[in-house]
């Protein structure tokens, strides 16, 4: 099978289009033909192995899986011997999961209880692959969160993956939304059902102090003092991108004496996550954000493309 290799830790260029051996399924696994997938923030970051603790995990000198992808569209076309919840012919989207990767590719071999959930009829590869990452990625902080119907949000970053999702999934939940991004994608994020959208270039955010019960800061942009500043006493930040230099920073840093809940870490997604925006994607209330697409062979360019910080929503390859 045709696969995207990325053997050197690097820059977009490391990667290359080769052929490997096509996976055989183990008796509990299924062999997927992959028809979409999306290069994210995981990929280019585990690729150019930043932060550097991806090193310990992926390996230290060179990743130890070649191929990358951790989010995938397409169809069963074989089944193990005990496979029992599909068969062939399925449509699944969802998570490789982010130690196996391997979407970047024309096949890949899951276990049927993976992190994936049948496709919903007249939903098109490409727009099944761009959902997994930032809508898990939101529901699972906004979960952690606690957020309930009527509060205020503050998405940070509401144009990119995480941030996109996060804006539908929260207005979703009954939240009144305000989204924040740059004048480009003002009327983009105001469309995904943010009430209010402020501009970082022009907008003055500190007009806003104390203004949110829960602050979703999904791109690491902003100060922690700025961010806290925007919380209401008692409420919650979630900050999506702290990487683990800004958790020991942080741990030193003030709240500005006021009580409010911090929450970082990893997020993750499940079956029951792509069941659920199966669901909300039949009934017209989300939809995932494309930037652009690429075919799997100019891959490079979707990595340049992802890593650029000013993607709107998600980056996606088909796999012609
Ligand atoms: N904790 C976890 O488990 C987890 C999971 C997923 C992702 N993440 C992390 O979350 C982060 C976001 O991921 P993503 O996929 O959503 O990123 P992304 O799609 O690449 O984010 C791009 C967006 O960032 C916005 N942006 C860039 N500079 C900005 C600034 N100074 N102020 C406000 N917005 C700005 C851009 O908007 P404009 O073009 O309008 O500027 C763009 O739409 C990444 O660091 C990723 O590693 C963490």
């Amino acid at each position: 099978m045709k696969a995207a290799l990325a053997t050197a830790y690097g820059g977009p260029e490391v990667i290359r289009i080769a052929e490997v051996p096509t996976p055989t399924p183990k008796s509990n696994e299924l062999l997927i033909r992959i028809h979409a997938s999306a290069v994210n923030a995981a990929d280019w970051r585990l690729r150019r192995a930043d932060p550097w603790f991806v090193r310990l995990v992926f390996g230290p000198i060179k990743p130890r899986r070649a191929i990358l992808g951790v989010v995938f569209a397409g169809e069963v076309v074989e089944i193990g011997s005990a496979v029992t919840r599909y068969r062939q012919g399925d449509r699944l989207f969802g998570w490789t999961s982010v130690m196996k990767l391997g979407a970047h590719a024309e096949y890949i071999a899951l276990p049927e209880n993976g992190a994936f959930a049948p496709m919903p009829a007249g939903m098109a590869y490409a727009d099944a692959a761009a959902i997994p990452f930032g809508f898990s990625t939101a529901m699972d902080f906004l979960g952690k969160a606690g957020m309930i119907a009527g509060q205020r949000v503050l998405v940070y970053g509401a144009s990119g993956a995480v941030g996109s999702a996060a804006v539908q999934l929260a207005r979703q939940l009954g939240a009144e939304v305000t989204g924040v991004c740059s004048t480009r994608n003002v009327e983009l994020v105001r469309s995904l059902g943010a009430t209010q959208v402020l501009d970082y270039t022009k907008d003055d955010l500190s007009a806003h102090r104390n203004g949110f019960d829960v602050v979703f800061e999904t791109v690491g942009k902003l100060s922690f003092a700025q961010s806290i500043a925007l919380v209401k006493d008692g409420g919650t930040l979630i900050l999506g991108s702290d990487l683990p230099a800004d958790m020991l920073k942080r741990a030193f840093s003030s709240k500005g004496g006021k009580r409010v809940k911090v929450i970082t870490g990893t997020a993750s997604g499940t079956a029951a996550h792509m069941q659920h925006f199966a669901s909300l994607w039949e009934q017209k209330h989300i939809r995932p954000v494309i930037d652009r697409t690429f075919p799997l062979e100019r891959i490079q360019e979707a990595h340049a493309l992802a890593e650029s910080w000013h993607k709107v929503g998600s980056v996606v390859i088909t796999v012609p």
